[in-house]
C-alpha cells in the first residue's frame, strides 16, 4: 500500500481503531477461554467479558442484554431476520415489504425468498430530479408509500436506517410506529447509522436490528442482531444450528476478543458522535464546495447537504458528468473511494441504489462515493479535491480530443 494512498471508503470499512486493538488483545493471548465453557475459570473469564459486552452494546441501543444476539457480521444478521422472521411467519402470511435501495445483503435475500413461496413488494424512493431542479430529499422514502404496500399478510418489513451508498436517514421511528400499530414485524438495517447517529430500538419501534463492528473502527466478522424479546417478543427461526450459543438463535463458538472489540469500538463511538458528526459534516461540506469549485457537472446524489437530519456526516456520493466511470476509478490511484456499493464490487453492474434514483446508467458509472470517517483529516480532504479535479479534469481532456 503506498504511504501517500488516501483512504475514504470509510462505508465499506474502517480501521480498527488502537483502543479497540488494546481492549482485544488480551482475549487471544491470555484470557482465551471459551465463553461456552462453565466448568473452569478460562470459560468463566471469557463469558464475563462477553456479558460485559452485551450489556455495554444494549445499554447503548436502549435494549436488553438478553436482546442482543452475536453474529458473524451484519450481512448474517440481516439473512437471520429476514429468513428467521419469514420461516416462523409463514402460516400468517408470505409478504414482504422493504426499499428498492436496501443493501444486497437484504436485496438478494428477498430476491431468494420470492423464488420460493414469498412475494415482496419493494417500495420506491424519492427520484434525483435534474440537474437544474435536484430534489433535496433525493433517497427518502415516503412513509405514505409504505403504509399503501402494506397488506392483512405482511409478515414482516424491512427498511434500513442509513444508506451506505448515499448516506439518507430513512424516517426509522415513524416505519416503526406504523408496523407496531399493524402488529407487522419490523427489521432495520442499521448498520451504517449504529454509532454515527443516535439509536434507540424503543422509540424506533424496531423488532430487529442489524449492525456490524467493522463499520465503527472494530474488527471484521463479528455483528449483532437487536431481537425484541417481549411486548411482543420477535419469533425468528435461527439459520445456523449447533451448540445453541446465544440463546439458540446463532450457535457457534463466540468469538470474544471480536465481541470485547465490537463493545469497545460502540463505546468511542457513542463518546465522540456529537464531535465527530460536526467534525466529519464540514470536511464533508468542503469536500463537495471544493469539488463544485474545481469542476464543472458536478452532481449530489442523495439528499441536500443541508439537510443534515437527512444524512450520514461522513458520507458524499457525487456523479461527474462528461467522464466515463471505469476509467474515473482507474484513474484515482491515490484515492480509496467506491464507485458503488464495496460490498459489491465484484459485480460490475451499475449501482442498484442510484439506479432507484432514476440517474441514468452513464452518471451512475461516473460516481464515486466518499466516505470520511473518524481517522481523515482536513489535508486529505484538501487532497482529494485537487486528485479528484487532476483526474476528471485529464478525462474530460482526453475525451474531447478523441
Ligand atoms: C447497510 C449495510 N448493510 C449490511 C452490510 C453488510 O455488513 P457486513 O460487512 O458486516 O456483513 C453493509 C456492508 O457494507 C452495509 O453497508
Amino acid at each position: 500500500m503506498p504511504d501517500d494512498c488516501i483512504y475514504l471508503d470509510n462505508h465499506a470499512t474502517t480501521r480498527c481503531d488502537p483502543r479497540v486493538v488494546e481492549a482485544m488483545l488480551p482475549y487471544f493471548t491470555e484470557r482465551y477461554g471459551n465463553a461456552g465453557s462453565i466448568n473452569h475459570p478460562f470459560g468463566w473469564e471469557a463469558k464475563d467479558a462477553v456479558d460485559a459486552a452485551r450489556s455495554s452494546i444494549a445499554a447503548a441501543l436502549n435494549a436488553g442484554e438478553r436482546e442482543i444476539v452475536f453474529t458473524g457480521g451484519a450481512t448474517e444478521s440481516n439473512n437471520l431476520a429476514i429468513k428467521g422472521v419469514a420461516e416462523r411467519a409463514r402460516k400468517k402470511g408470505n409478504h414482504i415489504v422493504s426499499l428498492a435501495t436496501e443493501h444486497k445483503s437484504v436485496v438478494d435475500v428477498l430476491d431468494k425468498l420470492s423464488r420460493r413461496d414469498y412475494e415482496v413488494t419493494l417500495v420506491p424512493v424519492e427520484p434525483i430530479g435534474d440537474a437544474a431542479h435536484p430534489s433535496p430529499t433525493c433517497g427518502l422514502v415516503d412513509v405514505g408509500r409504505i403504509a399503501e404496500a402494506l397488506r392483512p399478510d405482511t409478515i414482516l418489513v424491512s427498511v434500513m436506517a442509513a444508506n451506505n451508498e448515499i448516506g439518507v436517514l430513512q424516517p426509522i421511528a415513524e416505519i416503526g410506529k406504523l408496523c407496531r400499530e399493524r402488529g407487522i414485524a419490523f427489521h432495520c438495517d442499521a448498520t451504517q447509522a449504529v454509532g454515527k447517529i443516535a439509536v434507540d430500538v424503543a422509540t424506533w419501534n424496531v423488532d430487529l436490528l442489524s449492525f456490524s463492528a467493522h463499520k465503527i473502527y472494530g474488527p471484521k466478522g463479528v455483528g449483532g442482531l437487536y431481537v425484541r424479546r417481549s411486548s411482543p417478543p420477535v419469533r425468528l427461526a435461527p439459520q445456523i444450528d449447533g451448540g445453541g450459543q446465544e440463546a439458540g438463535f446463532r450457535s457457534g463458538t463466540l468469538n470474544v476478543p471480536g465481541i470485547v472489540g465490537f463493545a469497545k469500538a460502540l463505546e468511542l463511538c457513542v463518546a465522540e458522535l456529537p464531535m465527530e458528526s460536526a467534525r466529519q459534516g464540514e470536511l464533508r461540506d468542503r469536500l463537495y464546495s471544493g469539488l463544485s469549485a474545481e469542476l464543472e457537472g458536478v452532481g449530489l446524489n442523495g439528499p441536500a447537504l443541508d439537510r443534515p437530519e437527512l444524512r450520514l456526516a461522513g458520507n458524499l456520493n457525487c456523479s461527474f458528468a462528461y467522464v466515463d466511470g471505469e476509467a474515473l476509478m482507474m484513474s484515482m490511484k491515490r484515492l480509496a473511494v467506491s464507485s458503488g456499493s464495496a460490498c459489491t464490487s465484484a459485480n460490475p453492474e451499475p449501482s442498484h441504489v442510484l439506479r432507484a434514483l432514476g440517474l441514468g446508467d452513464d452518471l451512475t458509472r461516473a460516481s464515486l462515493r466518499f466516505g470520511l470517517g473518524r481517522f481523515t483529516t482536513a489535508e486529505e480532504i484538501e487532497a482529494a479535491i485537487r486528485l479528484t479535479a487532476d483526474s476528471v479534469r485529464q478525462l474530460r481532456r482526453l475525451s474531447s480530443m478523441a
